[in-house]
């Protein structure tokens, strides 16, 4: 069976997280019944993920709407259910501010409703649709960007000396896999594919400090699907490259700029510098709620701080002097002369002779 970090039900509606602080040792679901309850999972990192937060977010409206109806102080109009409804989607978009998913949903789910003329009830049918569908959709989506990451690898990685065509080891960085999203996976989810078709010799992932999304999280589902991995940490990466034969760093987004910059977990911009420097394919795997057209390039990208536990303390121990001052940015930038492809539900980008990804033509 396949992990699965979001258990929903629509009848009776029901939704569930998986809870990652917990991974990986103890696999436990925590019940999701209201919008504060989505804001504390994901503002604590109880669920993270790009893809994931947005999900999660989404179906809490649709579990608080389907199962209590509207508050009683909100009004009993189409208008008043659509307004609530904006109320709620602004504030769970606050809880975490780099993954552009979120927002993106909620930009969606607000249109569904706007469109909607009526009764509130209807609003709130076809709310709760909409939102469902974000889940079934998003697996879909991580398929074909499984399907075309392979292909594109393939035909694009270099050949090793003494390798076999065809045959890759690639590396990764965080956690991209069913764990990050509704199931199977963005840049992990390339890694399936590249499995499922006996092209994968070896997957080596970062630890990802300081969270450790790659040595909880990433190893936990290598682990479980029984693909063959090594565990590295950050600091080796280069080493690694110099030494062995990695075809492409394949890595996930929070979100890509419009000129193809992209915002992903802190460690993601050396990772790219050092496999330019190794001639090593660097590829983005991104659904296109990823790509943020209205934000042109990755200065403009907010990149939230964490507490300095995280860098501090691993789970409770502490590891650092007491009283030291610590930098916890959670995301980095990687300029898009870094990335070789990004990689979408929609097909890859490449650049063109100027260095133009062309990601407009996604929507
Ligand atoms: O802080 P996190 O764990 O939410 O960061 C996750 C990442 O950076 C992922 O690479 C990104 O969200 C893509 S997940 C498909």
């Amino acid at each position: 069976m396949s992990l699965q970090a979001i258990l929903y039900t629509p009848t009776p509606p029901a939704l569930q997280i998986l809870d990652q602080l917990k991974l990986p040792h103890e696999s436990v679901y925590v019940p999701i019944c209201t919008c504060e309850d989505a804001y504390d999972a994901i503002k604590r990192m109880v669920v993270r993920g790009a893809p994931a937060i947005a999900i999660v977010a989404a179906l809490a409206l649709a579990v608080e709407l389907s199962s209590g109806g509207l508050p009683s102080e909100v009004g009993e109009s189409a208008g008043d259910a659509r307004a609530y409804v904006h109320r709620r989607l602004d504030y769970l978009v606050q809880s975490r501010p780099t993954a552009v998913n979120l927002a993106d949903a909620a930009g969606k789910l607000k249109a569904v409703v706007s469109a909607e003329a009526g009764t509130a009830e209807a609003v709130v049918g076809r709310y709760v649709e909409a939102a469902e569908k974000m889940l079934v959709d998003d697996v879909m989506d991580n398929e074909n960007i499984g399907r075309f990451g392979a292909e594109w690898i393939l035909e694009n990685a270099k050949v090793g000396e003494g390798e076999e065509k065809g045959m890759v080891a690639v590396l990764t960085h965080c956690n991209t896999g069913s764990l990050a999203t509704a199931g199977y996976g963005t840049a992990l989810g390339i890694i399936r594919s590249l499995n499922s078709r006996s092209n994968l010799t070896h997957i080596y992932c970062t630890e990802t400090r300081p969270y450790n999304q790659g040595s909880r999280l990433t190893a936990f589902e290598l682990v479980h699907d029984k693909i063959p991995a090594t565990l590295i940490t950050d600091s080796m990466a280069s080493s690694l490259m110099s030494l062995k034969s990695i075809a492409a760093v394949i890595v996930g987004a929070d979100r890509v700029a419009a000129n193809g910059d992209t915002a992903n977990k802190i460690g993601t911009y050396q990772l790219a510098i050092v496999a330019k420097y190794h001639g090593v394919k660097f590829v983005v795997a991104a659904p296109t709620t990823s790509i943020d057209m209205k934000t042109a390039s990755g200065k403009d990208i907010v990149i939230e701080h964490r507490p300095g536990k995280e860098v501090t303390n691993v789970e409770t121990v502490a590891t650092a002097a007491r009283g030291i001052n610590v930098y916890n940015p959670s995301f980095d930038v990687t300029p898009k002369g870094l990335i070789d492809a990004i990689v979408t539900e929609k097909g890859v980008a490449v650049k063109d002779a100027g260095g133009d990804f062309g990601l407009s033509r996604f929507f």
